[in-house]
């Protein structure tokens, strides 16, 4: 075998795009940011109005919709039926409904599919939340990302404010907690890191030690198969 399906999942902002990204540059793999998947459905209920206890407004709904990933100046971009809406789904409106959404189990049926689809041949670095315990259980390699809350929050402000957004770090941190909360809850896939996963811990270690230690996992896993 010489190219495997690696899972990178853990809390909200802990890290798993930066580190997914890098891999899959290193590698020469594919990327899939499957957060970005709920996030433009996410945007898609809120334009339309969809109730989200409403069976039938969702289900038509997700029918609707087509998410596609482009490169564009070597960023990864989202679209969501041919617009571009890597911005839009970042910012506090998108966030702070995505979990909810993501609660739904028709959602995730149709999320989950199209994962599976897009990452098939396998030289996939997918990132997310339930990768390697329900899209892909039989993954070849899965890291789990943890990093200490006051990191976590610090960073994803950076982000956002970096990119313009008038946001205080109070409520980028409450909207993680209130994410984690949702995303371990939920009776459907919650979050868990899966029993043969990797714990890699990165609140004291920079990103290219970071990527230093998955590619050591990934070299050590590709090694095994000879
Ligand atoms: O990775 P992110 O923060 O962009 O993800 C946004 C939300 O999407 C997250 O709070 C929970 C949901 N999500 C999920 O339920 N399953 C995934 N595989 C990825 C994301």
């Amino acid at each position: 075998m010489n190219k495997i399906t690696i899972a990178v999942d853990g809390y909200s902002s802990c890290g798993k795009s930066t580190l997914a990204k890098a891999l899959a540059s290193e590698l020469g793999y594919g990327y899939v940011d499957t957060g970005a998947m709920y996030r433009a459905t996410t945007l898609y209920f809120l334009r339309n109005d969809i109730q989200l206890d409403d069976n039938e407004e969702v289900n038509n709904a997700l029918c609707h919709l087509n998410i596609s990933f482009k490169s564009l100046d070597g960023k990864n971009c989202t679209f969501l039926n041919g617009e571009n809406v890597e911005s839009e789904i970042r910012g506090m409106e998108v966030s702070n409904m995505v979990s909810p959404v993501a609660t739904i189990s028709a959602v995730r049926r149709a999320m989950v599919a199209r994962q599976r689809e897009m990452g098939k041949e396998k030289g996939v670095v997918m990132d997310g939340r339930d990768i390697g315990t329900v899209v892909f259980p039989d993954a070849e390699l899965k890291i789990f990302l943890t990093a200490d809350m006051e990191v976590r929050g610090k960073r994803r402000w950076d982000e956002l404010t970096a990119k313009g957004m008038d946001i205080n770090l109070k409520d980028v941190v409450e909207n993680l907690k209130e994410r984690d909360r949702i995303d371990s809850t939920r009776e459907d896939s919650p979050l868990r890191m899966a029993e043969d996963a990797v714990e890699i811990n990165n609140t004291d270690i920079n990103k290219k030690e970071q990527v230093e230690i998955a590619l050591d996992l990934v070299n050590r896993k590709l090694a095994s198969f000879i």
